[in-house]
């Protein structure tokens, strides 16, 4: 595997490839990410990824310096894949300038569910993310179920910018007790881990309310919501959302859509001493 750090030579590896796929990565990597890579191996050839910690999408107070920077065995998991070029920029490389120009996503997708709670977080992921496409240049980028906000985002701002990238969504890959694997949970102590799976179990369980309404409308999902922020709250989480919305554009269905069986999904967040989960499931 080629470890490149200057976007020019990437370029000159990259020249005459037309059909990379990408991964971009902010490193610390897990089963998750390597299940992105080998699915990206079945869209495209050679397989590109990055690990660039973006300091762009982190907020005052969030944890970009303690972000797990594992650089060693993530080269070492990337060989095993088979990766053919990790792209590893240091921020002098990615932002010479101070980033004055910024990808502002549509504040009704962007200011909502993650970006209430982070705000700026998805102007910080779109600049990085359309400047790392800009460098690599794939015919194919993968990105994970798990960040499913994320993923819209991305696929939008794609579609809108008309980028000469498909964007393929990968699979949450999760714990055998369920919890969706994510670098923040290196954050969770002995007894948080096993407390931690129980955010997948009240996803399920909240699909399984919404399955069973005999009436499927806005009061009603809304409830279920607010049964469940109670539940987590009351095992010593601080929920931060869970929301039930549309699939199509994360904002809540109305009354007439959900019975005429609007797809909908389940999305959360919600802290666990120090540390902030997420997850989703569609219904
Ligand atoms: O999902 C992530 O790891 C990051 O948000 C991404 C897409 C690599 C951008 O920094």
């Amino acid at each position: 595997m080629k470890i490149i750090s200057d976007i020019q030579e990437l370029r000159d590896h990259l020249r005459g490839q037309n059909r990379a796929s990408f991964v971009p990565t902010m490193g610390n990597l897990h089963e998750g990410h390597l299940s992105l890579m080998r699915l990206a191996r079945q869209h495209g050839d050679p397989v590109v990824a990055s690990i660039f910690v973006n300091r762009l999408q982190f907020g005052p107070g969030e944890d970009f310096d303690s972000y797990p920077r594992t650089m060693q065995a993530d080269i070492d998991k990337l060989e095993k894949e088979g990766v053919y070029i990790l792209f590893a920029p240091t921020e002098r490389e990615l932002y010479p300038q101070p980033q004055e120009y910024r990808v502002d996503p549509p504040q009704q997708l962007g200011d909502i569910l993650e970006g209430e709670f982070r705000p700026g977080f998805f102007k910080g992921v779109c600049t990085v993310v359309l400047k790392l496409l800009s460098c690599v240049q794939p015919k194919v980028a993968v990105f994970g179920k798990k960040d499913y906000q994320q993923l819209m985002i991305i696929r939008q701002m794609a579609r809108q910018f008309a980028l000469p990238v498909d964007i393929i969504p990968g699979e949450t890959i999760r714990a055998e007790d369920g919890l969706a694997l994510s670098s923040r949970n290196s954050y969770l102590s002995i007894e948080e881990r096993t407390e931690a799976p129980h955010l997948q179990r009240l996803l399920n369980e909240v699909r399984n309310q919404v399955l069973e309404l005999g009436d499927r409308n806005m009061a009603a999902l809304a409830a279920i919501e607010k049964r469940a922020v109670a539940q987590l709250a009351q095992r010593g989480w601080q929920p931060d959302y869970i929301a039930i919305r549309q699939q199509s554009d994360l904002v809540p269905s109305h009354d007439e859509a959900l019975r005429a069986g609007e797809p909908l999904v389940i999305l959360t967040a919600a802290k666990l001493g120090q540390t902030r989960l997420i997850d989703n499931l569609e219904i």
